[in-house]
């Protein structure tokens, strides 16, 4: 099994934290996703202490909420002494709801509209991160309407090429997002930014991109950060207090993926961020992280009930399930790898070669493609592992599909944490005319 929590029991179903997943299947209805809060608060705890230990008290790791964002879940990582990372004025909003503390929330984001950044301000939101010059303008006007000095983080692209899927690469000069060290951007913003009266910048902020096993291109964004860093010091006298250095590291989805230990990579990272540091004469400064897929990926398992199996004499074998790209968009998108284990079947050889696909209106909703599992037929439960990251949050109600419910799962706990969404629901916001 890829994970210690998942097992089998006596009457060969899989279980996840000792939680018979057909008897959730059946009590909860599918396709639903099983969220394991042990292992969710085990991944926290990591990046928690190992960056205490790595980088002092005031360091942390902001969860990257864009990742997996319902109310439970801001609760859930702030308990866990986690800040966190939000995008959207959507997902602000749901923090506040969740009683999130704001000022350990960072508001990112390519394009924050006049509205977004006065809400946010309102909200008391902790670090602005800045994209680009219109945006600070905007920020700077809005923040003396309110009467405050607004703490901000610049966004910096610092020209590293992660070697990820090209769609969640984000750090090279040719990207949306920040402004390039290379291109003289990064240092024509901060010395505008610090020329500001109504925002205090605190430091800069970098994401090289998601998926990353090697620890190698974060100590390179590091090392362009830094350089950065003292390029500006040297320049306008100005030394950051905080370096962000954003989310990515990779989870293991398939058997061949390598497993990555990440307090091991963040104390490598660590030692190079001193080094670098000492070889630049430079403070060191408070280190921020934005893990999102690494803290929740691997905690969800998706069930999915099976419609029919589907054999093409010559072609292969389709298991068709009540689910698809409306809830798990990924292998559509970017042909992700999962795992796929016949749940109902667990204990039965996996020598049956098949695709999964959703029930969606279009030949490209598939979820995996030749993988070996357990036959199964129409009424047999399958589970997809490592859902919990970039599934729920990618949702959508194509073909009207109803988004799944969210059932948190421990040793001896289970708890509904987001309903199954309704048709009434679906037809909400329709008027009648
Ligand atoms: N910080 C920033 C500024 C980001 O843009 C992201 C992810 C993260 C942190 C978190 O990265 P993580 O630790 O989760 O790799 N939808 C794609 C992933 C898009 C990632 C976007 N940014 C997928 O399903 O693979």
């Amino acid at each position: 099994m890829l994970y210690p929590y998942l097992s089998v029991n006596e009457k060969g179903h899989l279980t996840i934290a000792g939680h018979d997943t057909v008897d959730l299947a059946e009590r909860y209805g599918t396709a639903l996703f099983v969220l394991n809060v042990d292992r969710l608060r085990e991944n926290c705890r990591v990046y928690v202490n190992t960056m205490k230990e790595c980088f002092g008290e005031d360091s942390m790791p902001l969860f990257a909420s864009k990742s997996l964002s319902f109310t439970g879940i801001y609760r859930l990582v702030n308990e866990c002494g986690m800040g966190t990372d939000i995008v959207s004025p959507g997902e602000l909003y749901t923090a506040l709801r969740a009683g999130f503390p704001m000022e350990k929330a960072f508001f990112h984001g390519n394009n924050k509209t006049d509205e977004d950044i006065d809400f946010a301000i309102r909200s008391g939101i902790g670090y602005f991160v800045v994209d680009n010059e219109d945006e600070l303008v905007s920020l700077n006007r809005i923040a003396e309407k309110h009467g405050i000095k607004q703490k901000i983080l610049l966004r910096i692209a610092p020209g590293i090429d992660p070697h990820t899927h090209k769609a969640i690469m984000t750090g090279s000069v040719d990207s949306k997002f920040g402004k390039a060290i290379a291109t003289g951007q990064a240092k024509a913003i901060t010395e505008y930014a610090l020329s500001l009266e109504n925002v205090e910048l605190c430091g800069f902020h970098c994401h090289i991109g998601s998926q990353i096993f090697d620890c190698q291109p974060f100590c390179d964004a590091a090392d362009s950060m830094l350089k950065f860093m003292a390029d500006i010091k040297a320049q306008f006298g100005y030394e950051a207090k905080i370096l962000n250095l954003g989310g990515g590291f990779g989870v293991r989805y398939v058997e061949s993926h390598p497993s990555i230990d990440i307090a091991e990579n963040i104390r490598l990272v660590a030692n190079h961020v001193k080094t670098a540091c000492e070889r630049l004469s430079l403070a060191v400064p408070t280190v921020l992280m934005e893990p999102g897929r690494s803290i929740v990926a691997d905690t969800t398992t998706t069930l999915y009930t099976v419609g029919s199996v589907k054999e093409i004499p010559g072609f292969r074998n389709f298991v068709s399930v009540d689910g698809g790209m409306a809830d798990n968009p990924r292998y559509a998108l970017y042909g992700s790898e999962y795992t796929v284990i016949t749940a109902s079947k667990a204990a039965d050889p996996c020598d049956y070669l098949c695709t999964i696909a959703g029930r969606c209106c279009e030949s490209g909703d598939l979820i995996q493609e030749d993988v070996m599992i357990a036959k199964p037929q129409r009424g047999d439960i399958v589970a997809v592992l490592t859902t919990g990251a970039y599934n729920y949050s990618m949702a959508s109600n194509y073909n009207r599909l109803p988004r799944p419910a969210i059932l948190l799962v421990g040793k001896g706990f289970e708890k509904l944490a987001v309903k199954r969404e309704t048709y009434e629901d679906l037809c909400r916001l329709d008027l009648d005319f």
